[in-house]
């Protein structure tokens, strides 16, 4: 049996033979794997995750692509395990950032899988479905997937990249050349299409045990998707906390307008320490807004991504 050392060289030997491009200016570069995209830092955590990743029965896991509504959904769904243990006026969600209550499986949380934070079972992955540690899926646990247009997902994600070489110094791509690799499939965790339809998939054949939200749907009616979300997980709100207001003051707490002025997320960091200078927080907090798209990308830009799109969830039953 290889000791997790000998592992981790040999998965280092491995990334070195895998196909690589440049992450739209950032520093880092994308790898290949299994037909997956991703940087090396992600990609080391997905194959520790894989390896070490302990999923539990009891756990709910949030699966997104990145900027599809993950910290969003983090926020609703910590808030409505937590309801009776906090109220407004003490939830974590004030002083901590979604990401920093609702760790990632892959990257904070391979080598701890025993830990959850605070002892509540949620977490979250960017992990395609292909990719899952497979604790994961034989432990039946129940997931929840969040995907967005990908003309809006790509707009944030550009946008995402961008501030992250201004963090470090480096040229982002124009917006052009960055569209380019995305409708290509190259962008973090992409294809896009491919993660999607990953899920939505896997959602078909186990509906019990995946639910496919689209942060359009979200949008539009925040408290009637808190509730199914309440109810799939297995906390519904009763009739009593839904006459008291208790989904719209969650829905309130994790409004773009609240959680992106709280304090923490206009000034704080994320991930610091341990070597790492941290992420602003704000970079996660843009505009929240369906349909931004409109503001940066041409008609042309947005057809062509329209038509790919139609082209790749064909025959699917999905819409995005
Ligand atoms: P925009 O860049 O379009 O504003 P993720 O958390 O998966 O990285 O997704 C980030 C996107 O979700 C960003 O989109 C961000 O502004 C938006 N977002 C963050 N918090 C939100 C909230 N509470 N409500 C709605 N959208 C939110």
């Amino acid at each position: 049996m290889e000791s997790h050392i000998e592992k981790q060289n040999s998965d280092v030997l491995m990334i070195s033979t895998l196909p690589k491009e440049k992450c739209w200016g950032f520093s880092k570069y994308l790898h290949q794997y299994q037909g997956v995209w991703s940087t090396l830092r992600f990609l080391q955590g997905a194959l520790s995750a894989q390896q070490q990743f302990q999923a539990q029965s009891t756990d709910i896991i949030l699966c997104s692509s990145p900027r599809t509504g993950t910290a969003w959904l983090k926020s609703l769904t910590f808030a409505t395990i937590t309801r009776t243990l906090y109220d407004d006026s003490t939830t974590p969600l004030l002083s901590k950032m979604p990401h920093d209550v609702v760790p990632f499986t892959e990257f904070d949380h391979a080598q701890f899988s025993t830990n959850r934070y605070l002892g509540i079972p949620l977490l979250a992955t960017h992990l395609p479905y292909s990719l899952l540690p497979r604790s994961i899926i034989d432990c039946g646990c129940k997931l929840i997937y969040i995907c967005r247009d990908p003309k809006d997902t790509f707009v944030s994600l550009y946008h995402f990249i961008a501030g992250h070489c201004k963090a470090e110094n480096t040229q982002p791509f124009q917006l052009d050349e960055a569209f380019e690799l995305f409708y290509e499939g190259i962008s973090p965790y992409g294809p896009y299409w491919d993660h999607v339809l990953g899920y939505w998939k896997a959602s078909l054949e186990h509906p019990d045990k995946l639910m496919f939200l689209k942060y359009e749907e979200l949008v539009e009616d925040t408290v009637l998707y808190l509730k199914k979300i309440a109810e799939f997980k297995g906390y519904p709100f009763s009739s009593e906390e839904q006459q008291q207001g208790v989904p719209e003051n969650i829905v309130q707490l994790c409004s773009f307008e609240n959680i992106s002025g709280l304090e923490v997320n206009k000034t704080g960091k994320h991930r610091e320490g341990h070597g790492n200078l941290g992420m602003e927080n704000n970079i996660f907090f843009r505009k929240g807004k369906v349909g931004d798209w409109k503001n940066y990308l041409t008609t042309e830009m947005a057809q062509r991504l329209d038509q790919l799109t139609m082209q790749k969830l064909s025959d699917s039953g999905l819409s995005l």
